[in-house]
């Protein structure tokens, strides 16, 4: 295939990351490290660079994409905070929370990071690596998960290529993804409402504003989140709430439940994000049909059954 692409992977040196931003403003597309998980970079304000997220993913176009900036200063130069937005950006960013706040007439973010829409998903993300490769690149980057569409998330860089090796420029290794769950999202166009739950849990942010969230209709439209059912799927089907493995099942426990791994054999909700999708991509290695154990469905909880329940769901 002649559209195949050398897929360079970059350390984290500051040489390399200065590299890795120059890549980005020359519309090319970057995978690059955040605390939740690997994103898939490209300048936001480049519609060509963008459409390039979409092609290498398989995404449906219809998906807008979330804005990554480096600072408070660029996300208010690109959109309207309220107060409540103002509030949570102050407590939680940087960090994994994503805001959807109504998008400025001159921000130059390209029409297929917002799919069209008057409003814009953005976030600050924490980790030295993701605020050094934004200042590099000097504009807003637009970035989903670094993950062909529709399947599990990656949370180490050897994950990124398993997907989109070919596909992309480069990819910028830094290890793990601490949190391994993806952001939080918010939106506030009928007061404050959780369009996806992850890694700030919806508890912290109900506690910061004093009320508690909305969560979207079941039949509202788009809404958030691209949330289409099947999602993070592995190969493999996959079994939730087992209490054990079935003869051909690889197993994910967790807590008192064992596995043939476990997301966190001591029941800790932030250690199990943290393993979700690295044990997702290890048991569909196996080639095994899938069980997990049951997860309570408080704090990191709520993400962690939303991406397995999506997992779980039949394909389309
Ligand atoms: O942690 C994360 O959020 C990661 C890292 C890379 O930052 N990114 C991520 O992006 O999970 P993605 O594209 O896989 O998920 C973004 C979600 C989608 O479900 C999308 O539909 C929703 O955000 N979204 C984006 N823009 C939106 C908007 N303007 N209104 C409502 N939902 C939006
Ligand atoms: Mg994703």
């Amino acid at each position: 295939m002649n559209d195949r692409l050398e897929t360079r992977v970059l350390g984290t040196s500051p040489d390399e990351i200065t590299k890795a931003g120059q890549r980005l403003a020359k519309g090319q597309l970057v995978a690059f490290p955040t605390e939740t998980v690997y994103g898939l970079g490209a300048d936001a304000t480049n519609d060509t660079a963008v459409a390039r997220i979409f092609a290498a993913k398989g995404r449906p176009s219809f998906n807008p994409l979330i804005a990554h900036v480096p600072d408070m200063k660029t996300a208010e130069r690109l959109c309207d905070f309220t107060d409540a937005a103002r509030r949570l950006a102050d407590a939680f960013w940087p960090g994994a929370l994503t805001l959807v706040l109504p998008l400025k007439p001159d921000s130059g973010i390209s029409k297929l990071v917002t799919a069209g829409g008057p409003s814009l998903a953005i976030r600050i993300p924490a980790g030295d690596v993701a605020t050094a490769l934004l200042n590099a690149a000097g504009r807003p980057i637009a970035a989903p998960s670094a993950n062909p569409s529709g399947r599990v998330s990656p949370t180490t860089a050897a994950h990124v290529l398993a997907g989109l090796n070919g596909r992309i420029d480069a990819v910028l290794d830094a290890g793990p993804c601490p949190v391994g769950v993806e952001s939080t999202i918010i939106g506030f166009e009928d007061g404050p409402t959780l369009l996806r739950a992850g890694g700030i849990p919806a508890e912290a942010i109900e506690a910061c504003l004093g009320t508690s969230l909305k969560t979207p209709a079941i039949d509202a439209p788009l809404t958030a989140p691209g949330q289409l059912a099947s999602h993070y799927a592995p190969n493999a089907p996959l079994r939730l709430n087992a209490q054990s493995a079935n003869d051909a099942e690889f197993m994910i426990g967790f807590g008192d439940v064992d596995g043939d791994v476990s997301l966190s054999a001591n029941g800790d909700l932030v250690d199990a994000a943290a393993n979700l999708f690295r044990l997702l991509h290890e048991a569909d290695a196996t080639g095994k049909p899938i069980a997990v154990a049951p997860i309570p469905e408080t704090g990191l909880g709520r993400a962690i059954n939303d991406r397995l329940r999506r997992a779980a769901a039949p394909r389309h």
